[in-house]
């Protein structure tokens, strides 16, 4: 028996699959907009601006930045003012062009490039199961993820998120041994290694890319006090000498998180603390899908990057993006043999903020 199609419905149904696809092509001209300095000369002009004007302060040529401009208005991204002049909205301006904001979003779109290339591998990797690490994205994949985190911790991690937790402030400020495990391109070590001159910061990552980004600005910041390595070679202490251990949006990348977390327990002091910091996310793919607006990209994102990073070794756990709720952080803590485990009143469009205790 063949199934009755409703033209209608066939109609909407066309139009929402074309609204992914005009998705996905906006987002590679905001890649543009940011790459190329548009959004920037939009935001610092604070008037409209002609596309002549956007092409000879870009140096690029007006026929291409009109086009763009096109489809940026039309998209509803920059305002058109029927003129021949564009201009960004104040709230636009901050999301796409200030980056020293917490709303800063050019991060994500800064790695599309590297991200949609992960089509041509992870095809392989529904046959074989093997996915791929944080390197398979190349220098820029480190960069874009720098650029993703760095806005908000800017701004929130010292003031907020570390007070959030049991007496850890005053023992950065009187010299406490602290580990980031999972560090990227290490804009979290350094900001606090900056801010508490008595301690000292280890940054871990397995990604020679955000290694080498993460040394760099080390040698750029003149800090003696912050030093990374890639865990295969030198890992955690497992003596029990830390006082906090930090772990940004990784874990769920991990291809043996529960290892890492064992591996976190042990490096830490009977009083020690780690701060877990990881995708909020709930412990169904049904209540995901219910409650979180944007669990298909998240998802997808896991598709091209997280999952695939936590499935980079044969036998990778895999948890991916939306792969580590709270309950499941939970289990995970416990069975390492962590007693506390706290959820921390941190408010944050992404992520959720735990305080995990031996
Ligand atoms: C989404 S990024 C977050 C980076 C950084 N924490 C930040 O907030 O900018 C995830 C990072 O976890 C790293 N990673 C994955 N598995 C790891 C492991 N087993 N040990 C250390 N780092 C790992 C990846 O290389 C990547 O740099």
């Amino acid at each position: 028996m063949s199934a009755v199609v409703d033209p209608d419905k066939l109609k909407l149904y066309s139009f929402q699959l074309f609204t992914k696809l005009e998705g996905a092509v906006t987002a590679g001209m905001i890649h543009l907009g940011d790459q190329l300095g548009l959004y920037r000369v939009m935001r610092e002009a604070g008037r409209p601006l002609s596309t002549t004007e956007l092409a000879a302060a870009t140096d690029t040529i007006e026929r291409w930045v009109r086009e763009w401009a096109f489809n940026q208005a039309a998209a509803r991204m920059i305002e058109s003012h029927g003129d021949g002049t564009f201009s960004l909205s104040p709230e636009a301006a901050i999301v796409l062009a200030d980056q020293e904001h917490p709303a800063f979003g050019m991060g994500m779109f800064h790695r599309l490039p590297q991200t949609m290339k992960a089509l041509e591998h992870v095809r392989e990797s529904f046959r074989t199961g093997v996915g791929h690490d944080y390197d398979s994205h190349g220098p820029e994949g480190a960069v874009g993820i720098e650029r993703s985190f760095e806005p908000w911790n800017r701004a929130f991690l010292v003031p907020v998120v570390l007070p959030a937790l049991d007496g850890v402030v005053a023992k950065l400020v009187a010299g406490a041994k602290v580990a980031d495990v999972g560090c990227g391109a290490g804009s979290a070590v350094l900001l606090m290694a900056s801010t508490f001159p008595e301690s000292t910061f280890t940054g871990y990552d397995i990604s020679q890319f955000a290694l080498d980004r993460a040394r760099t600005k080390l040698d750029s910041s003149g800090l003696r006090n912050a030093s990374f390595h890639d865990p295969r070679n030198q890992g955690l202490p497992g003596d029990g000498s830390l006082d906090v251990v930090c772990t940004f949006d990784c874990i769920h990348d991990m291809a043996h998180p529960q290892e890492v977390i064992e591996a976190i327990r042990a490096s830490l002091k009977p009083d020690g603390t780690w701060l877990l910091v990881d995708i909020k996310a709930l412990d169904t793919f049904e209540e995901n899908m219910r409650k979180n607006p944007m669990a298909s990209l998240m998802y997808g994102i896991s598709v091209l990057s997280c999952m695939s990073s936590a499935l980079s070794e044969p036998d990778g756990l895999g948890l991916g993006t939306l792969g580590l709720s709270e309950n499941r952080a939970r289990e995970m803590s416990a069975a390492a043999g962590f007693t506390r485990f706290t959820k921390l009143d941190v408010d944050h469009s992404v992520n959720s903020f735990y305080e995990v205790r031996p």
